[in-house]
């Protein structure tokens, strides 16, 4: 386990923060709610790739009152794209927690905060470092692959137990400028300790401190053991379309992308017959068929592979609770997960 961490690290990293710190949203104007909202965000997410979902999402939705109270599908439609939309669903939830027991501020104890829907341990300790100063570790993925090669912890940083030792490990050298130093780790994570294998410990400011660089074994760690492989489940697409409208439907509330928006679909690869016989089944009454590309989409557990069909429809019967929508509704109101996107693009284009 990390157990001990050179204490000469903190005032290196504390300095070459103030030096080399990104510019960022959430750092020049470190509320509660920002920071929150941007440590959500960034859990499955780089930080180029969520600055625009986070001006975006603040500008929308400026405060905790305003979250509490947003429609649902304006809501997901600003998260659409992002990925794992329980995060922002428990976004949401919290929110009305917020509003209706602590008088609409976010709370600042870590112990509170872990109270809340979808704040879990590293959110809490960034958030109460961050946005209030107390003294508390926030240890993620990025920092456990810092700490892991300072260190040269050897072991499954994956293994349960790892990243709560860390933390315990890191209490002890915490500075009371804890959310610059936690945010000092996330910082190095991303600038200079790159994963993958490519540490670029030469503009390092701790690489005399650090043990894996010592022993040449830099690019070997962090260890993960391997994971279980991912389901791979085939679909075919429907890309339904009837004159200037394309049929979409809701997802079950429940569930892998819950309650929103996709285009219909089969299981499995499907051949003409099969789908010709599937479609008359819904009381379709289609045209043309063609191809619409094959496109591939990794979630966590499973893999989509995906067969898309241009199905051209002689009129708007289709089962209950489908929608046909024009090109601007499904650009603007209708939240269709990136998932999809190979098909939306081509609509779209
Ligand atoms: N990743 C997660 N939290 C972050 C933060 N506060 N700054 C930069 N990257 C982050």
């Amino acid at each position: 386990m990390i157990r001990h961490i050179p204490q000469q690290i903190v005032p290196l990293l504390l300095e070459w923060y103030a030096a080399n710190a990104r510019v960022l949203p959430w750092r020049s104007e470190p509320t509660p709610y920002r920071v929150w909202l941007s440590e959500i965000m960034l859990q499955q997410t780089r930080v180029e790739a969520g600055l625009p979902y986070f001006e975006r999402f603040t500008a929308a939705l400026p405060t905790v009152e305003a979250l509490a109270q947003a429609d649902e599908q304006l809501l997901m439609k600003l998260w659409e794209g992002l990925g794992y939309y329980s995060r922002a669903r428990n976004l949401q939830k919290a929110a009305r927690i917020i509003v209706n027991e602590y008088g609409g501020q976010l709370p600042g104890t870590p112990q509170e905060l872990q109270k809340l829907p979808g704040i879990g341990p590293y959110t809490a300790g960034a958030i109460s470092s961050i946005a209030f100063g107390y003294p508390v570790p926030a240890v993620d993925g990025n920092v456990l692959r810092v700490l892991s090669r300072i260190t040269a912890y050897e072991g499954d940083v994956l293994a349960a137990g790892v990243k709560e030792k860390t933390a315990a490990a890191l209490q002890a050298i915490l500075p009371p400028q804890a959310g610059d130093f936690n945010q000092a780790l996330m910082e190095l994570g991303a600038l200079v300790c790159l994963p993958n294998g490519a540490p670029k410990c030469l503009i390092c400011p701790v690489r005399e401190f650090c043990s894996a660089r010592r022993r040449g074994i830099e690019n070997d760690l962090p260890y993960k053991a391997p994971k279980k492989a991912r389901r791979i489940e085939e679909r075919t697409v429907l890309l339904l379309h009837c004159q200037d409208r394309y049929a979409l439907r809701r997802r079950p509330a429940e569930g892998l992308l819950a309650g929103l928006w996709e285009f219909p679909s089969l299981d499995g690869h499907r051949e003409t017959d099969d789908l010709l016989s599937q479609l008359s089944a819904m009381r379709l009454r289609t045209g043309t068929i063609q191809s619409a590309g094959t496109a591939k989409h990794i979630f966590s557990h499973i893999e989509w592979h995906m067969q898309g069909l241009w199905v051209e429809c002689l009129d708007y019967a289709a089962p209950e609770g489908w929608v046909w929508v024009t090109k601007q509704e499904l650009s603007a109101e209708y939240p269709v997960p990136s998932a999809f996107k190979a098909f939306t693009k081509q609509i779209l284009s």
